[in-house]
């Protein structure tokens, strides 16, 4: 460890006041977390203080224009007590990607490695063991100088927050397809983790919940064709038995867990076909027999079945497999993460 950092302890622990068997996804937050301000043009002396508010003036661009990026992981822990996060470097490679494109100053990878597996040193008795429990880390960063001017901030915080967390969809999810709203177009935001990427979808979302859907599938904004994400997760489509995905693109997160999936499936030589599919595509099939699954993939989600979906008053119910491909890859990718299996890409890190 290289990085010094100014760590200051919370006087007291909440965490007996916490029922981890009942937890709502990012409702409560561990003791600490990680603070660091960018100002003068570098990030300055890294913090890790107890939880809590800040004080922010009422003109920081974040609240007007949204400069604001984040990132979703987790830590688990294994049947040793010993804590582990699944591929960091990648998230650290893909806030600073989100960061380039809303013009906030990249984060130092040292400094974001040595502060994270810090903050998690001090918080570990958060991380429960067991499938399904997990510690949700969220870094995110914002624009913070006091200024409303339509440019770039000067002044930047970094943070990173801890929640503990169980699955984030509990029961079937069912999904409409994109016919109206767009999330993202060529050039645009769609690949960052920028926060107004979500706020933009909870009003069509809210819609498609009324009428049942938990999550919306978008599709290209041009002809509404083209599967594309599902907001908060990837999507996986599984015809036959060939795996199809759509290509990463400044349109589509490139997920973490989706590339994972794609290597998994690929090194066990199953067909796995990353290309654009269409709605039509999807259709047919589900029409004739071969759509035998669709799924979704990402950090909040891990793999969630999708039980049906829904296009232009057309509703296709999708029957259960046994085994699937989403519950395989899950079990595979949950083995990696809790340290249950061999990890032959090194993609777990433990925290010390
Ligand atoms: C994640 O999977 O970490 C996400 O970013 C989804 C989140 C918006 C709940």
């Amino acid at each position: 460890m290289t990085t010094t950092i100014e760590i200051t302890k919370a006087n007291t622990s909440k965490i007996q006041d916490v029922d981890f068997e009942n937890l709502t996804f990012g409702k409560v937050f561990t003791d600490h977390m990680f603070e660091c301000e960018f100002k003068n043009g570098s990030w300055q002396t890294p913090k890790i203080v107890p939880y809590g508010p800040l004080t922010i003036d009422p003109s920081a661009r974040v609240f007007h224009y949204g400069q604001a990026v984040f990132e979703g992981m987790k830590a688990y822990k294994d049947d040793h007590n010993d804590v582990w996060l699944f591929r960091p470097e990648e998230n650290l490679r893909r806030i600073n990607k989100s960061a380039k494109r809303l013009a906030i100053p990249e984060f130092p990878e040292d400094i974001f490695m040595d502060s994270l597996k810090t903050l998690l040193e001090i918080d570990k008795d958060w991380v429960k063991p067991g499938f399904g429990n997990s510690l949700y880390i969220r870094p995110f960063v914002i624009a913070t100088d006091p200024a409303i001017a339509a440019s770039p901030a000067l002044e930047y915080k970094f943070f990173i927050i801890c929640s503990p967390a169980q699955s984030y969809y509990s029961g079937d999810v069912r999904v409409l397809v994109a016919e109206k709203f767009s999330r993202s177009a060529n050039g645009g935001v769609g690949y960052a983790k920028a926060a107004g990427n979500y706020a933009a979808q909870f009003y069509p979302t809210s819609l498609a919940n009324e009428e049942g859907f938990q999550q919306i599938i978008w599709t290209d904004a041009d002809t509404h064709e083209f599967l594309e994400e599902a907001g908060t997760m990837n999507v996986f489509f599984r015809i036959d038995d060939t795996l199809i995905t759509a290509p990463t693109s400044d349109r589509i997160l490139d997920g973490i867990t989706r590339k994972s999936i794609i290597q998994i499936a690929e090194d066990a030589a199953m067909k796995v076909e990353v290309r654009p599919i269409t709605v039509t595509e999807i259709k047919a099939a589900a029409k004739n027999g071969s759509l035998k699954e669709i799924f979704g993939s990402g950090t909040a989600a891990v793999v969630s079945p999708i039980s049906a979906f829904a296009h232009k008053d057309e509703v296709f119910e999708i029957p259960k497999q046994d085994p699937s491909f989403a519950s395989i890859f899950k079990e595979k990718l949950l083995n990696i993460q809790y340290n249950k299996s061999e990890d032959p890409y090194g993609w777990r890190q433990p925290i010390i």
